[in-house]
């Protein structure tokens, strides 16, 4: 027999969408229960995102969570667009008074394990077997197992944080659900080093040979990006070749603009992908983050996305659970994909315009576009408001 245990909100996966659900509800005094495939130091550790847009730098410190953010967090004014030969810096604070912060997802998870550990927040970590049921009834409940132990999580609701494998997804039955995709014909090489970065803000490079981008974690540690095509072998690319492909493809020498290759502590590729499902409900399981949608990540949008659904989702809930009042809840599918779909498009248009297909036509396509975005006033405006981000419930 399991053993039975109740909550108000049970939340299925622990990353930010999870963890930052529990940190709101409990503000408003709604008690929940995490449950979380992986362990705490996995999940603590993981490399992702490093892009904060203006509301949820905003968020975070309105309820407390940005003391280490602004001490150690850098807040930069815009990005730079570059093609080779030229290189143009767009200011987002000048265009719409609003910054972004390079502050990683990894910092952003400790910082939310930490303050959810300070508040004794249950956490059921290394779960197996973790099923959404009866979410269609009044009385939805979570099977799982943790420490050899079988459990029947009972709640009000089920709030299907757990990303793009988790099992909330896949608990909406196909009759009532649409989805939506994309896939694009190449893929990420990520790396982390060792190495101050050459640049004061994020370079995204157009070259003939492939994407190429310039971020960064730290005063002494950098992020950066190759366009490489789907399904290439990471044994393919040495140390000294990739920064060869950077050093080419972010234009190393040229202007005296100088790329410091360091020590690669961290090496992946990773695929990109569009995807919505809809409606972001089902009865009383509620979806957020990338267990509803997946964005390719030119726009730095999946992290942020996540952030601003659970701040829609927070009150919704706080209101269905507390005082049975359903308004926000009703309307949270409808409100949260507003923006889904404003950031699904900005991130496919930032993906289509500097990623090389191969075809001579897109090229030039693609070049044209950047040159009306880097001198035209109401193109950079858009990309400026897009980036650093729409106000939270747009
Ligand atoms: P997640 O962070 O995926 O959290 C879901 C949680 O659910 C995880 O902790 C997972 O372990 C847990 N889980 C999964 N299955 C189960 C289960 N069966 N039971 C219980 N728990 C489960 N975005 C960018 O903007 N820029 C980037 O550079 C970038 N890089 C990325 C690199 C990678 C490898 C990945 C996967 C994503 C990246 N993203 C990036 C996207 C961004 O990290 C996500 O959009 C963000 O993490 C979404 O948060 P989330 O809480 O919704 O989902
Ligand atoms: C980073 C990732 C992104 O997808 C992006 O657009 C900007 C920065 C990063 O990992 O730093």
């Amino acid at each position: 027999m399991p053993t039975t245990l109740r909550t108000q909100v049970a939340i299925v996966g622990a990353g930010p969408a999870g963890m930052l659900l529990s940190h709101l509800l409990a503000a408003r005094g709604i008690e929940s229960v995490i449950v979380e495939a992986r362990s705490e130091e996995y999940v603590a550790a993981r490399i992702r995102a490093g892009i904060l847009e203006h509301s949820t730098v905003e968020l975070l410190r309105s309820v407390g969570l940005a003391d280490r953010l602004e001490r150690e967090g850098d807040e930069h004014r815009g990005i730079y667009l570059q093609w080779p030969t030229e290189r143009h810096h767009i200011d987002f604070v000048d265009r719409t008074g609003r910054s972004v912060w390079v502050y990683g997802q990894t910092e952003v998870q400790k910082d939310l394990i930490a303050a959810r550990n300070a508040a004794g927040q249950q956490v059921y970590y290394q779960a197996s077997e973790v099923v959404p049921h009866d979410v269609e009834s009044e009385t939805p409940y979570v099977t799982f197992t943790a420490g050899g132990v079988d459990h029947r999580l009972e709640a009000a609701v089920i709030a299907g944080c757990d990303g793009s494998f988790g099992p909330s997804r896949s608990a909406v039955p196909a009759e009532v659900t649409q989805t939506w995709e994309r896939v694009y014909p190449y893929s990420w090489l990520g790396i982390l080093a060792d190495v101050a970065p050459s640049t004061d803000e994020l370079i995204y490079a157009w070259h003939p040979d492939g994407f190429a981008m310039h971020s960064m974690r730290s005063a002494t540690v950098s992020r950066l990006y190759l366009q490489v095509p789907n399904g290439t072998p990471i044994e393919e690319w040495s140390d000294d070749r990739i920064w060869e492909a950077l050093a080419t493809r972010l234009g190393h020498g040229q202007d005296g603009w100088k790329l410091n290759p360091g020590p690669i502590t961290d090496k992946s590729v990773l695929p990109m992908r569009s995807y919505v499902q809809t409606p972001m409900r089902h009865g009383r399981l509620f979806l957020a983050g990338d267990a509803a949608h997946i964005v390719p990540p030119t726009g730095a949008k999946g992290l942020n996305l996540a952030v601003a659904d659970v701040a829609l989702l927070a009150p919704a809930l706080a209101d269905l659970v507390g005082s049975g009042d359903a308004r926000l809840a009703d309307a949270y599918s409808d409100r949260a994909l507003r923006r889904v779909w404003r950031c699904e498009h900005f991130s496919w248009w930032m993906t289509t315009m500097l990623h090389t297909s191969g075809d001579p036509f897109d090229a030039q396509l693609q070049l044209s576009q950047l040159r009306w975005v880097c001198s035209s006033e109401a193109g950079a405006t858009g990309l400026a408001e897009n980036y650093a981000g729409l106000p939270i419930g747009f």
